[in-house]
């Protein structure tokens, strides 16, 4: 067991990263879930140091953010002149040109179902991916009044705020102690591609229990899903799921949402990860990698869809700030200009590659999957049963190392990177992760 000082663990030196995680103990809120001690001083691309100069390779990019990893120049400087010309003006109620600017290059991005010509296509803009999830669940149920529900996944996690949260399945920890998230949502399996059970059938389940026992199919608003299954333990879904999901979708009247708020932006190799499955949903949620670490939510739709709002039926103050939209613009110029879809296929197809074969004398992995730099590496015991202790040493262990990563789900670690990620880069990184499985084995796998 990694030793532990207050709680966390620490890499040394660590005098000053101590110091702030004590006094960050005193004022910030207890509902974080942080594990080691790390406390980041500056980074560029994928490297970053902590605040007593070690020195790290960033699998983690702020939970799957930094598209174009820390500190583009190209992205500094879009904020730099956004910053000379007005940092906010309020757009629910005067013009933003960044925010035109950033919605005509979604047109060209986003796929969305029946735009056959990009200026089909509208957005909304808020703050978070939380907002574009809320947004996308208030712009469909404001689509016809009698229909009221909406199916989401068991595993998902779309949000914390009530709307979202109430859509949310993914550990009971976030759901505890709210007695009041809306109704109107029904779970149901989420068909992941690994899964060995009769829960995988996730057509069948909305077919036979949800629309013959529980809501008539002309009662739902939506199904929203995440085409690649993130918190919930980077889980690709069984690959005829996504066409059957549209046809049901179709046969019913039901609009697809596709939260795309991890898996989008270039972060799978496609813009929108949904695209591996030659499927285009009704509205999309994207944040994360679209501000390149600025806080920033789109919810895109068809124009028919997103002309159903009447002014003043959804606003934010903040939401499409123009630095957030500026950042955002010059986001898809940068994944466009370097290929980083191109970089995260290629460089994901290596790290599958490679930890697939590191897995065939390694037990203790059950499991490499995933699309471009979005990979999930799951861990079991002998048994094949999930071991959360043993994934969350991997993780800790990778960070006494020099390797940021971060857990998903209940037994998997998630391989991240920004998008700008080198192959020398992502090897250090892989040796590190590697070095780290093969020692935790020896030591405490069973
Ligand atoms: C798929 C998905 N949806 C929604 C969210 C919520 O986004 P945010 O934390 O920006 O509100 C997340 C965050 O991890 C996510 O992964």
């Amino acid at each position: 067991m990694v030793k532990k000082y207050r709680g966390f663990v620490f890499r040394e030196p660590s005098e000053k990263s101590k110091q702030i995680v004590l006094r960050d103990q005193q004022v910030l809120s207890p509902s974080y879930t942080r594990s080691y001690g790390f406390v980041m001083s500056h980074g560029i691309g994928a490297e970053v140091w902590d605040v007593d100069g070690n020195h790290y390779i960033d699998f983690a990019a702020g939970i799957a953010v930094l598209s174009t990893g820390h500190r583009h120049p190209k992205i500094v400087e879009a904020l730099h002149q956004q910053v000379d010309k007005y940092i906010h003006i309020g757009a629910t109620d005067f013009f933003c040109q960044e925010q035109v600017k950033l919605a005509e290059k979604l047109q060209e991005i986003v796929p969305i179902n029946g735009a056959n010509e990009p200026d089909q296509i509208m957005t909304y803009f808020g703050n978070s991916g939380t907002e574009a999830v809320e947004a996308a669940l208030k712009l469909a149920r404001y689509q016809d009044a009698k229909r009221t529900h909406v199916i989401a996944f068991y595993g998902a996690f779309h949000g914390r705020t009530m709307g979202a949260l109430s859509v949310t399945a993914s550990k009971y920890i976030q759901r505890a102690g709210y007695p009041f998230i809306p109704g109107g949502v029904e779970h149901v399996p989420y068909p992941a591609k690994s899964a060995e059970d009769a829960w995988s059938d996730a057509i069948g389940f909305i077919q036979k229990f949800v629309f013959k026992k529980k809501v008539s199919p002309d009662q739902i608003a939506a199904v929203i899903v995440e085409p690649i299954q993130g918190e919930g333990g980077y889980l690709l879904p069984r690959d005829d799921f996504f066409p059957q999901l549209r046809a049901l979708c179709d046969e019913h009247g039901i609009l697809l949402i596709a939260d795309e708020i991890q898996s989008g932006v270039g972060r799978t190799g496609k813009w929108y990860a949904i695209e591996h499955w030659g499927v285009k949903p009704d509205i999309v949620a994207s944040a994360k990698g679209l501000g390149s670490g600025f806080p920033i939510g789109a919810t895109i739709a068809h124009r028919d869809v997103m002309q159903k709002w009447v002014p003043g039926a959804h606003a934010s103050t903040f939401g499409g700030n123009p630095l957030a939209c500026a950042v955002a613009s010059a986001t898809i110029d940068v994944i466009r200009e370097e290929g980083l879809l191109e970089n995260a296929t290629k460089l994901g197809n290596y790290t599958i590659e490679r930890l697939n074969i590191f897995k065939e004398s390694h037990p203790s992995i059950k499991r490499v999957e995933g699309k471009g730099l979005m990979i999930g590496v799951e861990f079991a015991d002998k048994n094949g049963n999930p071991i959360p202790h043993f994934r969350n040493e991997v993780a800790d262990h990778c960070y006494l190392n020099g390797l940021l990563s971060l857990g998903a789900g209940e037994s998997t670690l998630r391989i991240a990177p920004p998008l700008v990620i080198t192959q020398s880069q992502m090897e250090q990184g892989l040796d590190i992760l590697e070095h780290v499985i093969a020692k935790l084995e020896e030591d405490m796998w069973v």
